[in-house]
């Protein structure tokens, strides 16, 4: 499972999760087990109909914490006070119509209802139900009341749901609640009000219907710093190549397959963004033509004359004004060299470097990286799994170039 968040970061976070009675709440065990994992501590408090589709049992099981339902069980008299004033996040998953109504509207009929009027801001709300119920205006009206009163909502995902329909209302993979929880327990959010546009992947040129040149990257280092971004309260436009991994949810993604395709939707969100990422892996070349079909194999060698592709990164640095640019380089050695290089030939206010090879890189979870800049910092990290290096890279631009 891949999820978009540093490796410790869920390590003594008090998370409340409250599952209300519908269908998916049996998605939700592999949510609390995830957390509870990561070092967090999970408490789950449940409706009377949560318990007719999922046990207690399992969740006592994954988080080791005793499961509340009514307020007036054993030892919970002010369980309603005491639990969200404890907890940094109180995610509901799933919400049924019923509990975004019942908190819309101030009821308190049982415990769960009762214990979101204590601490509304620290709600987040993952709805999940039937198409007509999710489009129908009193819930829609209900979700604006609260949003308007600082309340958090994970819109549903589409497809196919429970009751066989197709359509919005479906509660998103765990590892996409993850994410949520992960950008909604962020501080500091530094970035707030700034626009960054990340580009990851790997670009695809063409040679006939059946064949590209491409490289190996993966996409995870883009996505790891778009969802980083976005958790320091950045309005993040994602641009991705090819992708061997999840995009990052919440985030605005647009897919390119060429060098061309890629400049041109960088060119169209330059005007937007205060920070640019370079971190998609750019062909360099492309080939001269396309053959519209299949080259057949021949016994001669194929000479495939190609031409280069545009600098992207070097054609925006000489409009920066006064955009932070990040650039990337991949390089097997003298990667110092070459970042110091790169980083004046650009334009660019920061490079991050890293070694090819030796579990850094391309296709690996890991990276070896060197932050160099134009203020003449020099950082070199440790191998760190990715996650992990998208946070030093916003920690690094933001104390660098942001405050
Ligand atoms: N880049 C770009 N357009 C290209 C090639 C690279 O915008 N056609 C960007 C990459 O996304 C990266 C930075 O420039 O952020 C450096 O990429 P790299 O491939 O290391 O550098 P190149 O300029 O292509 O030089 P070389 O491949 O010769 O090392």
């Amino acid at each position: 499972m891949i999820a978009y968040h540093p490796s410790s970061f869920f390590q003594g976070k008090r998370i409340l999760l409250g599952v209300t009675g519908g269908i998916a709440a049996y998605k939700v065990v592999s949510l609390a087990r995830y957390l509870a994992e990561k070092g967090a501590l999970v408490t789950v408090c449940m409706t009377r109909h949560a318990l007719q589709i999922v046990g207690k049992a399992p969740f006592e099981a994954v988080t080791g914490q005793r499961v509340y339902v009514d307020s007036f069980e054993e030892g919970a008299s002010l369980a309603h006070i005491v639990l969200p004033r404890n907890h940094d996040l109180i995610l509901v998953a799933p919400a049924t119509a019923n509990i975004i109504g019942k908190m819309a509207h101030g009821i308190a009929d049982d415990l769960l209802s009762t214990l979101l009027l204590v601490e509304p801001r620290k709600v987040l709300l993952a709805p999940a139900m039937n198409v007509s119920m999710w489009r129908n205006p009193v819930v829609q009206e209900n979700l604006r009341i609260l949003q308007e009163r600082g309340v958090r909502i994970v819109p549903p995902a589409s497809g196919r749901l429970a009751c066989g329909e197709e359509g919005e209302g479906r509660l998103p993979e765990v590892e996409e609640l993850v994410e949520e929880v992960f950008c909604a327990l962020h501080v500091p959010r530094s970035l707030a009000g700034k626009r960054v546009l990340v580009t990851a992947g790997a670009t695809r040129e063409w040679i006939d219907p059946v064949r590209f040149l491409s490289n190996p990257s993966t996409g995870l280092m883009g996505c790891a710093l778009a969802s980083t971004c976005r958790a320091w309260g950045a309005e993040v436009r994602l641009i991705s190549g090819a992708l061997s991994v999840r995009p990052p949810s919440g985030i605005e993604l647009t897919r390119v397959e060429s060098a061309l395709e890629l400049r041109e939707a960088v060119l169209a969100s330059f005007d937007w963004c205060d920070v640019l990422m370079m971190s998609a892996a750019v062909s360099d070349f492309r080939p001269a033509s396309f053959a519209p079909t299949k080259i057949k194999r021949g016994h001669e060698p194929l000479v495939l004359p190609l031409v280069p592709n545009p600098d992207i990164l070097g054609e925006v640095g000489k409009e920066k004004g006064n955009k932070v640019l990040v650039g990337f380089c991949a390089e097997t050695d003298h990667v110092l060299e070459e970042a110091r290089r790169k980083l004046v030939a650009k334009n660019l206010d920061m490079i991050v470097a890293n070694l090819v090879g030796q579990k850094s890189g391309f296709a690996t979870s890991t990276n070896r990286v060197w932050i160099v800049d134009r203020k003449g910092n020099e950082v070199a990290f440790p191998l760190l799994e990715k996650v992990d290096v998208a946070e030093k890279i916003v920690e690094h631009l933001v104390s660098h170039f942001l405050s």
